[in-house]
Protein backbone atom coordinates (compact mmCIF):
# COMPACT_ATOMS: atom_id res chain seq x y z
CA UNK A 1 0.00 0.00 0.00
CA UNK A 2 3.03 1.93 0.63
CA UNK A 3 3.45 2.83 -3.16
CA UNK A 4 -0.18 4.07 -3.68
CA UNK A 5 -0.14 6.58 -0.53
CA UNK A 6 2.76 7.59 -1.78
CA UNK A 7 2.01 8.26 -5.57
CA UNK A 8 -1.47 9.73 -4.17
CA UNK A 9 0.86 12.30 -2.72
CA UNK A 10 2.82 13.22 -5.71
CA UNK A 11 0.77 16.23 -6.37
CA UNK A 12 2.01 18.07 -3.10
CA UNK A 13 4.82 20.89 -3.33
CA UNK A 14 8.26 19.81 -1.89
CA UNK A 15 8.27 20.98 1.82
CA UNK A 16 9.17 20.09 5.58
CA UNK A 17 5.28 19.38 6.23
CA UNK A 18 4.88 17.14 3.45
CA UNK A 19 8.37 15.23 4.32
CA UNK A 20 6.68 14.92 8.00
CA UNK A 21 3.45 13.87 6.33
CA UNK A 22 5.51 11.15 4.20
CA UNK A 23 7.47 10.15 7.06
CA UNK A 24 4.45 9.07 9.63
CA UNK A 25 2.34 7.72 6.39
CA UNK A 26 4.91 5.60 4.96
CA UNK A 27 6.26 4.23 8.07
CA UNK A 28 3.45 1.10 7.82
CA UNK A 29 1.30 0.25 10.26
CA UNK A 30 -1.33 -2.16 10.15
CA UNK A 31 -3.35 -0.93 7.09
CA UNK A 32 -6.77 -2.21 9.07
CA UNK A 33 -9.12 0.34 8.10
CA UNK A 34 -8.33 0.68 4.08
CA UNK A 35 -8.23 -3.69 4.49
CA UNK A 36 -11.89 -3.61 5.70
CA UNK A 37 -12.82 -1.29 2.71
CA UNK A 38 -11.38 -3.60 0.35
CA UNK A 39 -12.55 -6.38 1.94
CA UNK A 40 -16.13 -5.46 2.15
CA UNK A 41 -16.01 -4.43 -1.69
CA UNK A 42 -14.36 -7.50 -2.94
CA UNK A 43 -16.63 -9.50 -0.82
CA UNK A 44 -19.58 -8.14 -2.98
CA UNK A 45 -17.72 -8.54 -5.92
CA UNK A 46 -18.30 -5.11 -7.04
CA UNK A 47 -15.29 -3.62 -9.29
CA UNK A 48 -14.70 0.18 -7.98
CA UNK A 49 -12.65 2.74 -9.78
CA UNK A 50 -10.39 4.59 -7.79
CA UNK A 51 -11.11 2.96 -4.91
CA UNK A 52 -7.63 3.22 -3.43
CA UNK A 53 -8.33 7.31 -3.11
CA UNK A 54 -11.57 6.37 -0.85
CA UNK A 55 -8.57 3.65 0.51
CA UNK A 56 -5.85 5.99 1.19
CA UNK A 57 -7.92 9.06 2.43
CA UNK A 58 -9.39 6.77 5.25
CA UNK A 59 -5.48 5.99 6.26
CA UNK A 60 -4.31 9.12 6.27
CA UNK A 61 -7.31 10.62 8.63
CA UNK A 62 -6.22 7.29 10.65
CA UNK A 63 -2.47 8.31 10.31
CA UNK A 64 -3.49 12.27 11.23
CA UNK A 65 -5.44 10.71 14.31
CA UNK A 66 -1.86 8.99 15.39
CA UNK A 67 0.19 12.42 14.90
CA UNK A 68 -2.19 14.35 17.29
CA UNK A 69 -2.58 11.60 19.57
CA UNK A 70 1.14 11.36 20.16
CA UNK A 71 1.87 15.28 21.21
CA UNK A 72 3.31 16.46 24.11
CA UNK A 73 -0.20 17.84 24.65
CA UNK A 74 -2.12 14.33 24.71
CA UNK A 75 -0.32 11.18 25.05
CA UNK A 76 3.16 12.80 24.90
CA UNK A 77 4.66 9.30 23.34
CA UNK A 78 7.96 9.24 21.26
CA UNK A 79 7.39 5.82 19.36
CA UNK A 80 5.11 5.15 16.85
CA UNK A 81 5.31 2.41 14.03
CA UNK A 82 8.59 1.42 15.01
CA UNK A 83 9.56 4.90 14.65
CA UNK A 84 10.41 7.97 16.15
CA UNK A 85 6.45 9.94 16.80
CA UNK A 86 6.23 12.88 14.29
CA UNK A 87 7.14 15.70 16.83
CA UNK A 88 9.98 13.91 17.77
CA UNK A 89 11.56 13.55 14.65
CA UNK A 90 10.56 17.12 13.52
CA UNK A 91 9.41 19.07 15.57
CA UNK A 92 5.75 20.12 17.51
CA UNK A 93 4.51 22.55 14.94
CA UNK A 94 5.59 20.27 12.04
CA UNK A 95 3.69 17.50 13.66
CA UNK A 96 0.51 19.28 14.19
CA UNK A 97 0.45 21.02 10.79
CA UNK A 98 1.23 17.25 9.14
CA UNK A 99 -1.91 15.95 10.75
CA UNK A 100 -3.59 18.98 9.53
CA UNK A 101 -2.51 18.53 6.04
CA UNK A 102 -3.10 14.22 6.10
CA UNK A 103 -6.74 15.24 7.27
CA UNK A 104 -7.40 17.94 4.89
CA UNK A 105 -5.78 16.65 1.59
CA UNK A 106 -7.67 13.22 2.39
CA UNK A 107 -10.91 14.97 1.75
CA UNK A 108 -9.23 16.81 -1.34
CA UNK A 109 -8.17 12.90 -2.46
CA UNK A 110 -11.80 11.88 -2.10
CA UNK A 111 -13.36 14.44 -4.19
CA UNK A 112 -11.28 13.68 -7.22
CA UNK A 113 -12.34 10.32 -7.48
CA UNK A 114 -13.72 8.78 -10.16
CA UNK A 115 -17.00 7.84 -8.87
CA UNK A 116 -20.46 9.54 -9.08
CA UNK A 117 -20.83 13.00 -7.32
CA UNK A 118 -23.72 11.29 -5.64
CA UNK A 119 -21.53 8.36 -3.79
CA UNK A 120 -18.62 11.15 -3.50
CA UNK A 121 -20.73 13.19 -1.36
CA UNK A 122 -22.09 10.46 0.81
CA UNK A 123 -17.93 8.89 1.35
CA UNK A 124 -17.44 12.35 2.42
CA UNK A 125 -20.17 12.66 4.96
CA UNK A 126 -19.74 9.08 6.36
CA UNK A 127 -15.72 9.74 6.83
CA UNK A 128 -16.43 13.42 8.11
CA UNK A 129 -18.77 12.73 10.55
CA UNK A 130 -16.93 9.58 11.97
CA UNK A 131 -13.86 11.45 12.35
CA UNK A 132 -15.41 14.72 13.57
CA UNK A 133 -16.41 16.18 17.04
CA UNK A 134 -19.43 13.71 17.69
CA UNK A 135 -16.95 11.19 16.64
CA UNK A 136 -13.28 10.05 16.95
CA UNK A 137 -12.37 13.58 17.98
CA UNK A 138 -14.93 13.10 21.00
CA UNK A 139 -13.59 10.15 21.91
CA UNK A 140 -10.47 11.76 22.53
CA UNK A 141 -11.53 14.26 24.51
CA UNK A 142 -13.22 12.10 26.45
CA UNK A 143 -10.23 9.93 26.77
CA UNK A 144 -8.39 13.15 27.94
CA UNK A 145 -10.48 14.36 31.09
CA UNK A 146 -12.41 11.34 31.78
CA UNK A 147 -11.93 12.01 34.94
CA UNK A 148 -14.51 15.26 34.22
CA UNK A 149 -17.34 12.76 32.84
CA UNK A 150 -17.02 9.15 34.20
CA UNK A 151 -14.98 6.32 35.09
CA UNK A 152 -16.80 2.76 34.82
CA UNK A 153 -16.68 0.15 31.74
CA UNK A 154 -19.80 1.46 30.70
CA UNK A 155 -18.38 4.71 30.10
CA UNK A 156 -15.11 3.31 28.30
CA UNK A 157 -17.00 1.96 25.81
CA UNK A 158 -18.38 5.27 24.89
CA UNK A 159 -15.02 6.15 24.44
CA UNK A 160 -13.46 3.30 22.81
CA UNK A 161 -17.00 3.92 20.35
CA UNK A 162 -16.09 7.12 19.34
CA UNK A 163 -12.62 7.10 19.57
CA UNK A 164 -11.79 4.06 17.48
CA UNK A 165 -15.12 2.36 16.87
CA UNK A 166 -16.14 4.81 14.41
CA UNK A 167 -13.39 5.44 12.09
CA UNK A 168 -13.70 1.31 11.90
CA UNK A 169 -17.47 1.40 11.17
CA UNK A 170 -16.71 4.32 8.38
CA UNK A 171 -14.68 1.81 6.04
CA UNK A 172 -17.27 -0.74 6.49
CA UNK A 173 -19.99 1.63 5.97
CA UNK A 174 -18.36 3.61 2.43
CA UNK A 175 -17.53 -0.29 1.66
CA UNK A 176 -21.39 -0.43 1.03
CA UNK A 177 -22.12 2.31 -0.80
CA UNK A 178 -19.83 2.03 -3.02
CA UNK A 179 -21.40 -1.51 -3.40
CA UNK A 180 -25.05 -0.25 -3.87
CA UNK A 181 -25.85 -1.98 -0.70
CA UNK A 182 -27.06 0.78 1.56
CA UNK A 183 -30.18 -1.16 2.88
CA UNK A 184 -27.05 -2.68 4.69
CA UNK A 185 -25.49 0.38 6.30
CA UNK A 186 -26.73 0.16 9.72
CA UNK A 187 -25.77 -3.75 9.87
CA UNK A 188 -22.30 -2.64 8.99
CA UNK A 189 -21.84 0.52 11.00
CA UNK A 190 -22.98 -2.55 14.06
CA UNK A 191 -20.18 -4.69 12.87
CA UNK A 192 -18.04 -1.91 12.74
CA UNK A 193 -19.10 -0.78 16.74
CA UNK A 194 -18.35 -4.34 17.85
CA UNK A 195 -14.85 -4.90 16.28
CA UNK A 196 -13.79 -1.35 17.19
CA UNK A 197 -14.79 -1.92 20.78
CA UNK A 198 -12.56 -5.11 20.56
CA UNK A 199 -9.94 -3.81 18.63
CA UNK A 200 -9.39 -1.08 21.11
CA UNK A 201 -9.73 -3.59 24.28
CA UNK A 202 -6.95 -5.05 22.49
CA UNK A 203 -4.77 -2.19 22.31
CA UNK A 204 -5.65 -2.03 26.12
CA UNK A 205 -4.19 -5.04 26.54
CA UNK A 206 -1.39 -4.88 24.77
CA UNK A 207 -0.45 -1.77 26.15
CA UNK A 208 -0.45 -3.35 29.19
CA UNK A 209 1.24 -6.77 28.74
CA UNK A 210 3.89 -5.50 26.14
CA UNK A 211 6.68 -3.53 26.03
CA UNK A 212 7.54 -0.84 23.47
CA UNK A 213 9.84 -2.76 21.26
CA UNK A 214 7.47 -5.66 20.88
CA UNK A 215 4.85 -3.31 19.86
CA UNK A 216 6.52 -0.87 17.73
CA UNK A 217 4.91 1.92 19.59
CA UNK A 218 5.16 3.59 23.17
CA UNK A 219 3.02 2.16 25.58
CA UNK A 220 1.87 4.89 28.38
CA UNK A 221 -1.26 3.92 29.49
CA UNK A 222 -0.26 4.01 33.08
CA UNK A 223 1.93 6.58 33.01
CA UNK A 224 -0.63 8.42 31.37
CA UNK A 225 -3.33 6.96 34.35
CA UNK A 226 -5.68 6.09 31.78
CA UNK A 227 -9.00 5.04 31.72
CA UNK A 228 -8.65 1.73 30.12
CA UNK A 229 -10.15 -2.21 29.89
CA UNK A 230 -7.33 -3.14 32.32
CA UNK A 231 -8.53 -0.91 35.16
CA UNK A 232 -12.02 -1.01 34.89
CA UNK A 233 -12.93 -4.83 34.04
CA UNK A 234 -9.47 -6.78 34.32
CA UNK A 235 -7.29 -8.42 32.36
CA UNK A 236 -8.83 -11.72 32.28
CA UNK A 237 -12.43 -10.73 31.73
CA UNK A 238 -11.11 -7.72 29.38
CA UNK A 239 -9.16 -11.05 27.33
CA UNK A 240 -12.95 -12.86 27.27
CA UNK A 241 -14.22 -10.18 26.02
CA UNK A 242 -12.45 -9.10 22.99
CA UNK A 243 -12.57 -12.48 21.91
CA UNK A 244 -15.72 -13.29 21.84
CA UNK A 245 -16.92 -8.97 20.59
CA UNK A 246 -14.54 -10.77 17.62
CA UNK A 247 -16.64 -13.91 17.02
CA UNK A 248 -19.49 -12.04 16.81
CA UNK A 249 -18.58 -10.14 14.06
CA UNK A 250 -17.34 -12.85 12.02
CA UNK A 251 -20.86 -15.03 12.96
CA UNK A 252 -22.50 -11.68 11.56
CA UNK A 253 -20.45 -11.45 8.46
CA UNK A 254 -21.01 -15.42 7.48
CA UNK A 255 -24.95 -14.05 7.71
CA UNK A 256 -25.00 -11.51 5.00
CA UNK A 257 -26.72 -12.55 2.37
CA UNK A 258 -24.73 -12.57 -1.21
CA UNK A 259 -21.94 -11.71 0.38
CA UNK A 260 -18.40 -13.25 0.12
CA UNK A 261 -16.83 -12.77 3.73
CA UNK A 262 -13.56 -15.05 3.00
CA UNK A 263 -11.67 -12.21 3.02
CA UNK A 264 -13.23 -9.76 6.06
CA UNK A 265 -13.18 -13.03 8.23
CA UNK A 266 -9.40 -14.16 7.37
CA UNK A 267 -8.68 -10.22 8.22
CA UNK A 268 -10.62 -10.77 11.76
CA UNK A 269 -8.94 -13.49 12.55
CA UNK A 270 -5.40 -12.39 12.18
CA UNK A 271 -6.68 -8.99 13.61
CA UNK A 272 -8.08 -11.27 16.97
CA UNK A 273 -4.53 -13.39 16.75
CA UNK A 274 -2.46 -9.68 16.44
CA UNK A 275 0.67 -9.58 19.16
CA UNK A 276 0.96 -5.91 17.81
C1 LIG B 1 -3.81 2.61 16.82
O1 LIG B 1 -4.40 2.09 15.67
C2 LIG B 1 -4.80 3.48 17.52
C3 LIG B 1 -6.00 2.76 17.92
C4 LIG B 1 -7.17 3.10 17.52
C5 LIG B 1 -5.89 1.62 18.83
P1 LIG B 1 -3.72 0.89 14.90
O2 LIG B 1 -3.36 -0.19 15.88
O3 LIG B 1 -4.57 0.48 13.75
O4 LIG B 1 -2.35 1.56 14.39
P2 LIG B 1 -1.50 1.23 13.09
O5 LIG B 1 -2.21 1.82 11.93
O6 LIG B 1 -1.36 -0.27 12.97
O7 LIG B 1 -0.18 1.91 13.34
C1 LIG C 1 -5.94 6.54 20.25
O1 LIG C 1 -6.01 5.59 21.26
C2 LIG C 1 -7.03 6.39 19.29
C3 LIG C 1 -6.98 7.48 18.29
C4 LIG C 1 -8.04 8.10 17.94
C5 LIG C 1 -5.71 7.88 17.71
P1 LIG C 1 -4.62 5.27 21.97
O2 LIG C 1 -3.99 6.48 22.50
O3 LIG C 1 -4.83 4.12 22.90
O4 LIG C 1 -3.78 4.75 20.70
P2 LIG C 1 -2.26 4.32 20.80
O5 LIG C 1 -2.17 3.24 21.85
O6 LIG C 1 -1.47 5.54 21.17
O7 LIG C 1 -1.96 3.78 19.43
MG1 LIG D 1 -4.62 8.36 23.16
MG1 LIG E 1 -1.93 7.07 22.36
MG1 LIG F 1 -3.43 2.57 23.24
Amino acid sequence: MNNILKEKLNYLKNSRVKSAMEYSLLAGGKRLRPKLLYGVVKGFSKNVEDLDNIACAIEMIHTYSLIHDDLPSMDNDDYRRGMKTCHIEFDEATAILAGDGLLTEAFYLISKANISSDKIVKCISILSAAAGCNGMIYGQELDMFFKDYGNDFNYLKDVHKHKTGMLISAPLKIGCILSDKEELLSLFEEIGYKMGLAFQIHDDILDYTCNEKELGKSNSDIKNNKLTSINTIGIEEAVKLKDKLYDECINILKGVNNFNSNNLIELILNTKNRKK
